[in-house]
């Protein structure tokens, strides 16, 4: 295990490092974030939510970079003409900027492409747009947060923000690593409509499962 990039943060010590498999991961003070083996339920989370969408030109907000796989498969999408993307971490932003992680710089140089550094809460608020997609991956989900600041997201106030920053018909699709009875029920008090989808992922030597909610405005 070689480490290939470190930073330090308000919300602590972020890391990537290179596996003796060659792929690369991701930790946030210690805790596994995830890595470049295993993405499907990244993608999937943006093919679910791109399929819900109906319209020709499409504007959407990507809460949390990551490694950049729900962006990936955002920008595979021609409809799509504009994708914000909310990251908290600058110095990960930098490392997909610069090459460290390999693909990064590829994805981030696309004109649809515009970076805020912040947090997603802040960016929903301040919305100059209306999104007709709004993602949010930038945590486990409600249960298993990385960082309990994030618990916010989750509920009914916050809910209600990324609601108003959306187009008439468009979606808010959040992915959680475990079922989240409690967010499905949020969303159905503020949308009035919430479905929960859940996928089989393997990795780790065994199949595990998580969960995605899409509510529409
Ligand atoms: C699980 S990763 C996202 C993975 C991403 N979907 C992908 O395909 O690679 C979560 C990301 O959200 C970021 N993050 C955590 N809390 C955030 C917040 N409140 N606002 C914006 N980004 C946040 C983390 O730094 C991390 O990069």
């Amino acid at each position: 295990m070689e480490t290939v990039a470190r930073a330090s943060s308000p919300r602590g010590e972020l890391v990537l490092r290179r596996r003796d498999d060659g792929h690369l991961e991701l930790r946030a003070n210690g805790v596994f974030v995830m890595d470049t083996l295993e993405h499907t339920s990244e993608r999937a989370l943006a093919d679910h939510a791109l399929e819900l969408a109906d319209c020709d030109s499409l504007r959407v907000l990507v809460g949390g970079l990551g490694l950049g796989f729900t962006l990936g498969a955002v920008l595979a999408d021609p409809r799509v003409v504009r994708c914000t993307v909310a990251e908290i971490e600058p110095d990960l932003v930098g490392w997909l900027r610069d090459g460290t992680v390999p693909h990064g710089p590829a994805l981030l140089a696309d004109s649809r492409v515009d970076v805020q550094i912040g947090d997603v809460a802040d960016v929903l608020r301040a919305a100059a747009t209306a999104y007709d997609v709004v993602l949010l991956d930038v945590d486990n989900g409600p249960d298993y947060l990385v960082h309990d600041t994030n618990a916010a997201l989750y509920a009914e106030p916050a809910l209600v923000t990324a609601q108003a920053a959306l187009a008439p018909g468009g979606s808010l699709v959040i992915w959680s690593a475990a079922r989240a009875s409690e967010l499905e029920h949020a969303l159905r008090e503020v949308f009035g409509n919430a479905e929960e989808q859940s996928y089989d992922v393997p990795g780790h030597g065994r199949v595990g499962q998580y969960f995605v909610y899409a509510a529409r405005r």
